[in-house]
């Protein structure tokens, strides 16, 4: 690819141990590896345990797994050295351990010596070890532009309003945000603050495209005062023919171009019992053929028949597949019978949706979710399904809102512009990247010279 690296540079990569974390950083490894980096990746054993089979062959040399051991509290076993499947409870205990590793993270350092570390805002303390080693640090952001500098606006300028109106929560929303700040405030260390480092300008990467959100990028870069630069969306690795689907990928193929949409809310997000049922009649209602992912938090696993209102299953017969399993998101995505993603809006989900030109109804749930709908809906590739003033969703409004984006001519709007927009990234995907490897080759030469 474009860029020319004289010296194999090493890279250390360090995600915050969720799969919708890691999964971003390994998109970035397999860039930077093709354009001549060598990378360590950094992370628990249990992670790097189903990290692996999502590296192809062809990067076996390039990409190097790291296990990290966390210290062994009694509460938090080693087959929870992950937010897959953690009890809810047992969050702020991972992110202890976690930082209770510092030593083990600093002996990998000392070890491997590599020339940069890339870390993930959850865990900024790493930058402070790896500067101990005279490593220079940059953080990966995994949140959309938008969402990002609504937050660093919020809380560098308290009291100023976000310059861009269509990127706003609704009542409901902050006052559950309200309440989630409260709490991490609580838990703010110290060392977690914004630190500026003189001399030179520090840089952050960003997994986003200036194709989508370039006004928003360039706002962030002034609020934070660091140059943002964008990875633009996941790397897409030619999807394999896996078994395991094919009956599924069989019986989408029967379907008409456009006519199936795909019900997927990620694998850390579940439906209450009444969204779920919401959910349930909204498809019946719609008649439109779909596939529908349906999730249990562990150790509350339910039966499908269950969980369902009675006789679902056998009304909907062939119209429709309902899924307690893991279920393969990108062939699904990428099939020409798939006609919208009804999907919470997590910002990994939203970029391969619009990598793979499918429209967006969108369902946010919390945390950046909304923030990430009202951009999408900004840049005319998606609808919301709108909440009501108590935070419940109602079947009608699914039905009527699925009906319009499969059979109407609002569908026919969105895929023209998803499209659009599809094209547009696809052309820019390679060199985003290359001036990003550009920007931290500059950015190791500048740290160097201080040193
Ligand atoms: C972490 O746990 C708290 C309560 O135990 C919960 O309110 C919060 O949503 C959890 N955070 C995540 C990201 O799951
Ligand atoms: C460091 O790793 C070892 C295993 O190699 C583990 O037993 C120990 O608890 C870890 N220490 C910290 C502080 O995480
Ligand atoms: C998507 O499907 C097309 C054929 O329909 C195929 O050429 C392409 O490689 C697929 N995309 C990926 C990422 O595998
Ligand atoms: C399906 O959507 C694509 C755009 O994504 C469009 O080119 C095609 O004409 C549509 N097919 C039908 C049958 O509407
Ligand atoms: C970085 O520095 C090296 C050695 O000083 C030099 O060869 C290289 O061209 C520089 N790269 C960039 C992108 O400035």
């Amino acid at each position: 690819m474009g860029t020319q690296v004289t010296t194999t540079l090493r890279l250390l990569m360090f995600p915050w141990l969720a799969y919708g974390h890691i999964s971003p950083f390994l998109s970035v490894a397999k860039k930077l590896a093709d354009r001549g980096f060598l990378i360590y990746l950094c992370s628990t054993p249990i992670n790097l345990k189903s990290t692996i089979n999502k590296i192809p062959e062809k990067y076996a040399d390039l990409i190097h797994l790291i296990e990290l051991h966390l210290p062994e509290l009694p509460e938090l076993p080693p087959h929870y050295h992950t937010t897959n499947g953690l009890p809810p409870h047992l969050n702020h205990t991972l992110k202890k351990a976690l930082k209770m590793s510092k030593p083990n993270l600093s002996k990998i350092l000392q070890n491997l010596k590599p020339d940069l570390v890339i870390y993930d805002i959850m865990q900024q303390w790493a930058e402070h070890v790896a500067n101990e080693h005279n490593i220079p640090a940059v953080r990966l952001l995994t949140f959309s532009a938008a969402v990002t500098s609504y937050f660093v606006n919020l809380v560098k300028k308290p009291g100023v309003e976000f310059p861009f109106p269509d990127i706003y929560l609704r009542k409901i929303e902050q006052v559950k945000l309200g309440e989630m700040l409260e709490k991490s405030a609580k838990d703010q260390e110290p060392d977690d603050e914004e630190r500026l480092v003189d001399g030179y300008i520090q840089i952050a990467l960003i997994c986003t495209s200036r194709t989508i959100e370039a006004k928003y990028i360039d706002f962030l870069s002034e609020l934070s005062n660091m140059k943002i630069v964008p990875v633009g969306p996941p790397v897409q690795d030619p999807i394999t023919n896996d078994a395991d689907d094919m009956e599924l990928m069989d019986w989408l193929g029967t379907k008409d171009e456009n006519s199936t949409v795909f019900v997927s809310f990620g694998s850390e997000y579940f439906l209450s019992k009444e969204d779920m049922e919401e959910v349930a009649f909204g498809l019946e209602l719609s008649i439109v053929n779909f596939i529908w992912v349906v999730r249990f938090p562990k150790g509350k696993e339910q039966n499908l028949e269950d969980a369902l209102p009675k006789g679902f299953l056998e009304r909907i017969g062939e119209r429709g597949k309902v899924l307690d399993k893991f279920a393969p998101q990108l062939r699904i995505l990428n099939h020409t019978s798939t006609g919208g993603f009804i999907s919470h809006c997590g910002w990994n989900s939203v970029m391969e949706s619009i990598d793979f030109g499918v429209p967006i109804i969108a369902m946010p749930m919390h945390l950046d979710q909304p923030m990430n709908a009202r951009l999408i809906v900004e840049l005319g590739v998606a609808v919301e399904i709108v909440r009501d003033d108590d935070g419940k969703i109602h079947k009608g409004e699914i039905a009527e809102t699925i009906k319009n984006v499969i059979t109407e001519k609002t569908g026919e709007k969105l895929r023209g512009k998803m499209r659009d927009i599809s094209k547009n990234l696809k052309c820019t995907r390679g060199e985003e990247m290359d001036v990003a490897a550009e920007e931290l080759i500059n950015f190791l030469n500048n740290s160097a010279k201080l040193n």
